[in-house]
């Protein structure tokens, strides 16, 4: 598959015209994934990580051979301490500790649980959309992409919403600790400060909490602390804080980009309008087009073979879930987005033992935004074909206004 006229072209480029920390990048990531899984699927990066662009790859990797998420001395490659500490967020965690957290936070994320909320979401995207309808105006992402999982959120963990403001900046700032040591100084600067931040905001919430427990997952997560120790306080402010990342900004992410990616092509848009049975759909297909998180990684445990390269053992890997969810191998036409796509088995969750937990209720808020918005203004358009993304380490974008005609 060695394309040699385009590894010509990047004689100059170690990235091979694919660098996931280059801003440009982040923009349109598509063409060169598609490049690089064509000339280089199995790629040896300029700072030692391997990248897996096929989807049967970056599937293996995930779920069938020997991986974990930390080296074998412990650290996780790129990490940066804070004030000396290292975060316990289960997505951090390998075996056992990771099993142990799955099991204690899982329940919250049941189907049953999330189906519950299902009825108080959709009053409040009703109540979302007869704003935007009163004022006349519509920036989907204050007006509806950051509310509704922003106020689920903090209802489903117990944090008050009137301090929704203070921490939609630090948890923005705090995803580019994922990706640490590799981040700008500045960039990681602010992700430290705004941790250290919640990291307090969190440290006061618990002990008020623990005065008086009640029916949230924070109450939930201190209980399962107090009961036999399962849930150490380090555990439970790092997992805290996690939940409400993780809640936020992906699916902000899921919406905003989904409904832009409806408004480029009306085509889609209109057979969604025409039938409302289309949505679950429709949101799998926005998932799979254009999900947020571009990458994931894993260390290999042992020496494993991807084509015809070996990964040795104890080797970070980025699986490039957007790289994946775009393979022709795998789906058919993948650059055409169709809402009426069957059986779409995308990657834009993960996959494997770090599933994400919060996949039903991100497309339960997601159904119901999109569903809602796209019956209730028949005639939107893009005010700009330029996405102005926000200022996390996801692709999510920060605004985006839209036209009602009327
Ligand atoms: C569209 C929205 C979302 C997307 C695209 C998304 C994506 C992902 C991905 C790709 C992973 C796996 C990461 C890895 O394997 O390294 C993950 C894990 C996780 N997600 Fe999500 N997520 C979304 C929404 C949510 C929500 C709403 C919550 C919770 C309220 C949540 C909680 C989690 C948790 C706890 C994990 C870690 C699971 C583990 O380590 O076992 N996610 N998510």
């Amino acid at each position: 598959m060695e394309d040699t006229a385009a590894r010509e072209a990047w004689r100059d480029d170690p990235w091979l015209g694919a660098n996931p920390f280059d801003p440009a990048f982040r923009d349109d990531p598509y063409p060169a994934l598609a490049r690089l899984r064509t000339v280089d699927p199995v790629n040896e990066t300029p700072i030692g990580i391997f990248r897996l662009t096929r989807y049967d790859d970056v599937v293996r990797m995930l779920k069938e051979v020997p991986s974990g998420v930390r080296m074998a001395d412990g650290t996780i490659f790129g990490e940066v301490p804070i004030d000396g500490e290292r975060s316990e967020f289960i997505l951090r965690m390998d075996p056992p500790a990771h099993t142990r957290l799955r099991k204690l936070l899982s329940h919250a994320f049941r189907p049953r649980a999330v189906d519950r909320l299902r009825a108080r979401v959709d009053t409040l995207v009703d109540e979302l959309l007869d704003r935007v309808e009163e004022k006349g105006s519509l920036e989907v992402i204050a007006d509806l992409a950051l509310p509704v999982p922003s106020t689920v959120i903090c209802e489903m963990m117990g944090v008050p919403l009137a301090d929704r403001d203070r921490f939609t900046q630090w948890t923005t700032a705090t995803t580019h600790l994922l990706a640490g040591a590799l981040t700008p100084p500045e960039v990681l600067e602010r992700g430290k400060t705004a941790v250290m931040a919640l990291r307090e905001y969190f440290e006061v919430l618990i002990a008020e909490r623990r005065r008086t427990l009640g029916d949230d997952v924070l109450s939930d997560m201190i209980r399962a602390e107090e009961d036999g120790d399962r849930l150490s306080p380090s555990e439970l402010i790092s997992n805290a804080m996690g939940l409400l990342v993780a809640g936020f900004e992906t699916t902000i992410g899921l919406i905003g980009n989904g409904v832009r990616a409806l408004l480029r092509h009306p085509d889609q848009l209109a057979l969604l309008r025409a039938d409302p049975g289309l949505i679950d759909g429709a949101v799998e297909e926005c998932l799979r087009y254009e999900g947020p998180i571009v990458l994931t990684i894993r260390v290999t445990r042992e020496d494993t073979r991807f084509g015809d390269r070996t990964i040795p053992a104890d080797r970070p890997v980025m699986c490039m879930l957007a790289a994946a969810n775009r393979d022709p191998a795998h789906f058919a036409d993948p650059d055409r987005f169709d809402v009426t796509r069957r059986d779409v088995d995308h990657l834009a969750f993960g996959g494997g033992a770090h599933f994400c937990m919060g996949a039903h209720l991100a497309r339960m808020e997601a159904r119901e935004a999109i569903g809602k918005l796209v019956q209730r203004f028949p005639r939107m358009e893009l005010e700009s074909e330029r996405a102005e993304w926000g200022a996390s380490l996801f692709r999510v974008l920060g605004r985006l206004p839209v036209g009602l005609r009327g």
